[in-house]
């Protein structure tokens, strides 16, 4: 019974979320470039910071603060609306394993704002390029902690 009640009030929290103003149902972004995605990612100097895995970018400057590599399997970046959220508001979610090195003092990203930066075409281009550089794994759950 108690089970029972508590699937329920998943069932009905999830689906308020799904449906609600603020969900992110209905998203969706046109088709963009990957290759000019990828000229917009050294353009706006996106490899201070960034590696990617599996391609061949210009060398970090010496002045890199960081190297965050960006691709492969994470569990951060499942979909293509995550990557835009990390690109259009970095602080909105940030990974444990860059929470020391990734942000500053008040806990926000270090990641630059490029919000009055980027076009959305570019955005758009860059969602393209970086998309398929990510493994999206199956998300499982697991009664079990999981020890990294
Ligand atoms: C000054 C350093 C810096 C620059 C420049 C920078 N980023 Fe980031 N980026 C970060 C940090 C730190 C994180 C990890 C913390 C977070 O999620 O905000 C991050 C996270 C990300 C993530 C999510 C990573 C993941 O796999 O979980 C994406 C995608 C991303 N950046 C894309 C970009 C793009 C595209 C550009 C260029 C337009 C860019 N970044 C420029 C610092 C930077």
């Amino acid at each position: 019974m108690i089970r029972f009640l508590i699937v329920s009030l998943c069932c009905v929290l999830m689906s308020g979320c799904d449906t609600g103003a603020d969900s992110p149902r209905g998203f969706s972004l046109p088709e963009g470039n990957a290759e000019k995605g990828q000229v917009a990612f050294t353009k706006h100097q996106c490899t201070d910071c960034h590696s990617v895995k599996g391609v061949e970018l210009v060398e970090q400057s010496e002045t890199s603060e960081l190297n965050i590599m960006l691709g492969g399997q994470t569990p951060n970046v499942k979909t293509y609306a995550d990557i835009v959220t990390s690109i259009i508001n970095p602080s909105h979610r940030i990974h444990p394993r860059h929470r020391a090195d990734g942000t500053d003092e008040n806990g926000d990203s270090k990641m630059r704002v490029y919000n009055d930066v980027l076009t959305v075409t570019e955005l758009i281009d860059l969602v393209a390029f970086l998309q398929p550089q990510y493994d999206f794994m199956p998300y499982y759950y697991t009664r079990y902690r999981v020890y990294q």
